[in-house]
């Protein structure tokens, strides 16, 4: 992740009277629409489970493979909008008018995760345990692509002079990468057994 620079930062504030204009332009044009009235309910019916329904199985989507799988990504790209929210913040801001197109658009993208998702378990289009595991917030992404650049950013790793509070919240903040390094390579682990039992019974289905 890059964390903006001086010169970026200039360049968002010349540019917010236009991002407010634009998006009061979109607001006023936009059509209100809502995901639920876009999923067929009457073609749902329960999953297995709890509710002990019917497991999903590959016949039962009117979708081909790969269909199937660039609804999955897709929505998956979705699912990704609290770090695309958590990003877009840190590196445009959260308050004046980039911060209300940002919570505009990330309330925009929700709904098209929940348009996405209702339509494609009510369909039974996609497998909803791959759809989910895949879909999770993922930790080896938070870590990775997140936390450590904008640390190395930050220099937090080489200030110097920090003061016995300050060397303290650094030992912290390392423990606290250490663990979620720890709980990411476990997360990494159990969805790839996950997904190889789902693509074995898909095989055998
Ligand atoms: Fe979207």
């Amino acid at each position: 992740m890059k964390i903006a620079t001086a010169d970026t930062v200039r360049r968002l504030v010349e540019l917010e009277a236009t991002a407010e204009e634009l998006m009061n332009r979109h607001l006023t044009a936009a059509r209100e629409w809502f995901p639920h009235q876009y999923v067929p309910w009457s073609l749902g019916r329960d999953f297995d489970g709890p509710l002990d329904g019917e497991p999903w199985h590959p016949g039962q989507s009117a979708l081909g493979p790969a269909l199937r799988s660039a609804l999955v990504v897709n929505l998956l790209t979705e699912d990704n909008l609290p770090a695309y929210h958590w990003i877009i913040g840190a590196q445009t801001s959260r308050d004046g008018a980039w911060g209300s197109w940002l919570h505009q658009w990330t309330a925009e993208e929700d709904r098209h995760a929940s348009a996405l998702r209702g339509y494609l378990h009510a369909t039974r289009a996609v497998d909803p345990v791959v759809l989910a595991v895949a879909g999770d917030y993922d930790p080896r992404v938070h870590h990775d692509e997140v936390l450590v650049p904008l640390l190395r950013a930050l220099r937090v790793h080489d200030l110097a002079g920090l003061g016995p509070a300050g060397e303290q919240a650094r030992d912290r903040i390392a423990s606290h990468v250490e663990q979620l390094d720890a709980r990411a390579a476990r997360f990494v682990e159990r969805r790839a057994r996950t997904l190889a039992v789902r693509a074995r019974r898909a095989g055998s289905a």
